[in-house]
């Protein structure tokens, strides 16, 4: 029956041009958010330090802020984060700090806090900071950046 094969042929025609269609549907909306992602400001760039801080800012409240103030003075489930950076670890007065927090006795650099805040308890074991750490290397940059806002 010559017309059904040609319809056979047609359809599968058409499946095939679908598919192509499909295909390049897709290659055209990766390269969008590709493009997209290149030209977002604020997600990646490091040397736009406002975007940074902004970010860092962020990462405090949501994350942070469940235990440490950015006030001066105000120690809540941990210390006050208020001038951190520069401060001697476990230092900060009226809170009281695990012996292994105590005993650290380095002075908190960024490179510290990077090291610190990938994973608190590999960096300083026996801390009682209770946070698995923040693993994307932007999120603890932009914190960190925020953190040194954080003086008189
Ligand atoms: C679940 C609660 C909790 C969360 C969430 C948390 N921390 Fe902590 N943090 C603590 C505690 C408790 C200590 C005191 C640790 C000790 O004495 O062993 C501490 C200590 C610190 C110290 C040392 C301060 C000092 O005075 O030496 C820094 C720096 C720090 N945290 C930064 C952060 C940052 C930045 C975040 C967010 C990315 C964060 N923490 C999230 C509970 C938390």
């Amino acid at each position: 029956m010559p017309s059904t094969t040609r319809g056979g042929e047609t359809k599968a025609r058409a499946r095939r041009l679908a598919l192509l269609f499909g295909g390049a549907l897709l290659a055209a909306s990766l390269a969008s958010s590709l493009i997209a992602r290149a030209q977002e400001p604020d997600e990646e760039d490091e040397n736009n330090r406002a975007a940074l801080v902004a970010h860092g800012r962020d990462v405090f409240h949501h994350i942070c802020a469940q235990c440490h103030s950015d006030k001066k003075g105000v120690n809540l489930v941990g210390p006050s984060l208020y001038g951190v950076v520069g401060r001697k670890a476990g230092t900060e007065p009226g809170y009281a700090y695990s012996d292994a927090m105590r005993n650290f006795g380095k002075v908190w650099t960024p490179e510290e806090l990077t090291h610190y805040l990938w994973d608190p308890q590999a960096w300083i074991p026996g801390v009682k900071m209770h946070f698995a750490g923040l693993k994307r290397k932007y999120n603890r940059h932009a914190v960190i950046a925020y953190l040194e806002t954080l003086h008189d």
